[in-house]
């Protein structure tokens, strides 16, 4: 072990920022991360013990103590969950004989859960040492029970187990026509790298991670730092339960990413860039790694990109399942090999982001649909979606509809013509930008894709009238109290005690008075959380209590709090608590929103 950890060390130039790289290096070779690497690694990193100890606390994937030879994790997913994924869990650990939570006495195996694999299209989903395993019913489940009791390395596995599809059912303006390797790069040096960067800002391009802020002003904030080291980032850490149009992009057009990060690199005069890659497609390392190869040879990539004079690179860096680190400044501490945990803001990435320095952080259907504009046009892309919202939005489609997977829409589409599209029928609701954005119902499907209207990152997620609005809200609570990266009381106390407050209203225990909890607790959460995460975390409860009151009332009855279980008193404290430790963050969230 030792010659493997000075090793990884000298591979990795001895930088802590890629703490995060070589843990993951250990945990894949040992099924953890061992006591005596810790201890080596601080010496040959030069960081305390207790740092890196707290980075393999912080990432699901990595662990103190052994897991299994094998692996398994299943997808908690809401749609796998429809898929019955309890049941195939419980058949897993049957012929296994293995407990969920747990590893198999000979240490050949271990199965958990785990968050959304994005493979929603194909589920019921999981991962087996990293690697996905879509499409998993009684039939593949007995296949890789065979294999693992066999203990057949991986790579002799039949490859039809992991194949993952890429199910685009309708291409629109971006996903019809590819550019050919180099045409914006080529176009934008001959036009001019302002005008492109004006190209840009005519398209009305908005991110595509969520947010939808500006894409031209956040190139044109980061050329304007007055700095010499500047950075690229594409975030591909797609972690909102529901969402794959990233690995998609990702599986097929990389080379249309790439070229948009470049692009941007040329804009802004940025020498490296990042795709901060999500551990569960860690499947598309290699296959990214062989194209960053071929753009390198192809002048694309690397010293003196088409003789233009730009120098720029790109690294991937995978996650490691947390998907905090989504949030821009969360990743950006992940990149520098901490724990991602968000930072305060302002100041912004761009500003001040990776080591300190102007970085621009964008999607990677950002970057990809900036490729194309530059070849096509401004105008090309504005000519399509409505007045504040332009071009097109890829969707990630799955739930109850008979064509699950990608989909791109222009802008102003309403949800029915989508619906119909997809072969939903019979629908209760949809909830629209994954469980941190809006439930809607059957009452509202004349309502429009668009930032005026319903905004998405692309998570799309279908439900019948057979499904449960409180499982549904349920399954997203526990997803949300899960993921909180623990930072902030309002966020760790507050989605840990909404997970229990509605799990005691969905059992039954709940009376009328603890609605009200309820939504002065969602409130708390929303209102006082350190970063988006909290501050979204409530939606599914928001959401669905003011369009389904009738629901959450058929679970209540007269009775008055379990024993022992005081949640008055916890309230009072995580409040109080929220107070003294956020009010700055709270007050600068405040002050970003009058900006
Ligand atoms: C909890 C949380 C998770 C996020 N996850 C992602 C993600 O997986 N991918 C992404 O592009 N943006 C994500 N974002 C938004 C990013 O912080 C950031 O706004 C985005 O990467 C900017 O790119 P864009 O302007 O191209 O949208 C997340 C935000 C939050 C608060
Ligand atoms: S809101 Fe949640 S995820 Fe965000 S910093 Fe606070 S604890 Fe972490």
């Amino acid at each position: 072990m030792r010659q493997f950890i000075q090793f990884l060390a000298e591979k990795n130039h001895h930088q802590a920022t890629h703490l995060l790289q070589i843990l993951r290096a250990i945990q894949s070779r040992y099924h953890y991360v061992p006591k005596d690497a810790i201890e080596q690694l601080a010496g040959l990193l030069h960081i305390p013990r207790t740092r890196i100890i707290s980075v393999v606390e912080f990432y699901s994937f990595l662990h103190l103590t052994p897991r299994g030879y094998y692996e398994l994790l299943i997808s908690d997913s809401i749609t796998d969950h429809m898929l019955g994924k309890i049941n195939l869990t419980g058949y897993l650990a049957k012929q296994l004989n293995v407990a969920v939570g747990g590893v198999r006495e000979d240490g050949m195996v271990s199965l958990d859960n785990t968050s959304c694999t994005g493979l929603c299209d194909q589920g019921p989903a999981g991962l087996v040492n990293g690697h996905p395993l879509p499409r998993l019913d009684r039939t593949r489940i007995d296949v890789i029970t065979e294999l693992i009791n066999q203990q057949k390395p991986l790579a002799e596995w039949p490859a039809e187990l992991f194949k993952v599809e890429d199910n685009i059912h309708k291409p629109g303006l971006l996903l019809k026509q590819q550019i050919d390797h180099g045409a914006a790069l080529r176009t934008a040096f001959k036009r001019g790298m302002q005008e492109t960067l004006a190209e840009i800002d005519k398209s009305g391009l908005r991110g595509r991670g969520g947010a939808g802020f500006k894409t031209a002003m956040k190139w044109r904030f980061g050329l304007e730092e007055q700095q010499n080291e500047r950075y690229v980032i594409c975030n591909a850490d797609e972690g909102e339960p529901g969402t794959f149009k990233d690995r998609v992009l990702l599986n097929s057009f990389a080379h249309q990413v790439f070229e948009g990060m470049t692009l941007c690199a040329a804009i802004i005069g940025a020498q490296k860039g990042f795709v901060y890659l999500r551990g569960e497609y860690l499947y598309l390392y290699d296959k990214l790694q062989s194209i960053l190869n071929e753009r390198r040879k192809a002048g694309l990539l690397g010293i003196n990109i088409l003789q233009q004079g730009l120098d720029f690179d790109i690294e991937i860096c995978l996650g490691a399942g947390a998907y905090i680190c989504g949030e821009e400044s969360a990743l950006i501490e992940s990149l520098e090999g901490k724990a991602g945990i968000p930072r305060n803001r302002p100041p912004y990435p761009v500003t001040q982001g990776y080591l300190g320095k102007p970085t621009v952080v964008n999607n990677v259907e950002t970057f990809y649909a900036a490729s194309a504009i530059a070849v096509n046009g401004g105008e090309w892309f504005a000519n399509v979606g409505t007045e504040k919202s332009k071009g097109t939005k890829i969707l990630s489609i799955s739930g109850d509809c008979t064509r699950t997977g990608i989909y791109e829409f222009p802008f102003g589409t309403t949800i029915q013509t989508i619906l119909e599209d997809c072969g939903a029928s019979d629908v209760l609701g949809v909830q629209i930008g994954g469980p941190s954005g809006t439930f809607i119902s059957n009452q509202e499907f004349d309502r429009r894709l668009a930032f005026e209207d319903l905004s998405t990152c692309g998570s799309f997620i279908v439900f019948n009238n057979h499904r449960n609005i409180l499982d549904i809200v349920n399954n997203f609570t526990r997803f949300f109290a899960h993921e909180s990266c623990g930072f902030c009381t309002p966020c760790r106390v507050g989605t840990s005690l909404l997970k229990k407050q509605l799990a005691k209203i969905v059992e039954g225990h709940g009376s009328a008075g603890d609605v009200v909890v309820l939504e002065e607790l969602c409130q708390l959460i929303k209102n006082y959380s350190h970063c988006g995460l909290g501050q979204t975390a409530a939606n599914p409860v928001l959401t669905t209590l003011g369009r389904y009151p009738e629901v959450y009332q058929s679970k209540l009855k007269e009775i008055s709090y379990e024993p022992g279980f005081d949640l008055d008193g916890a309230l009072e404290t995580a409040r109080r608590l929220a107070k003294r430790n956020d009010a700055g963050a709270h007050l600068a969230q405040t002050e970003e929103n009058h900006e």
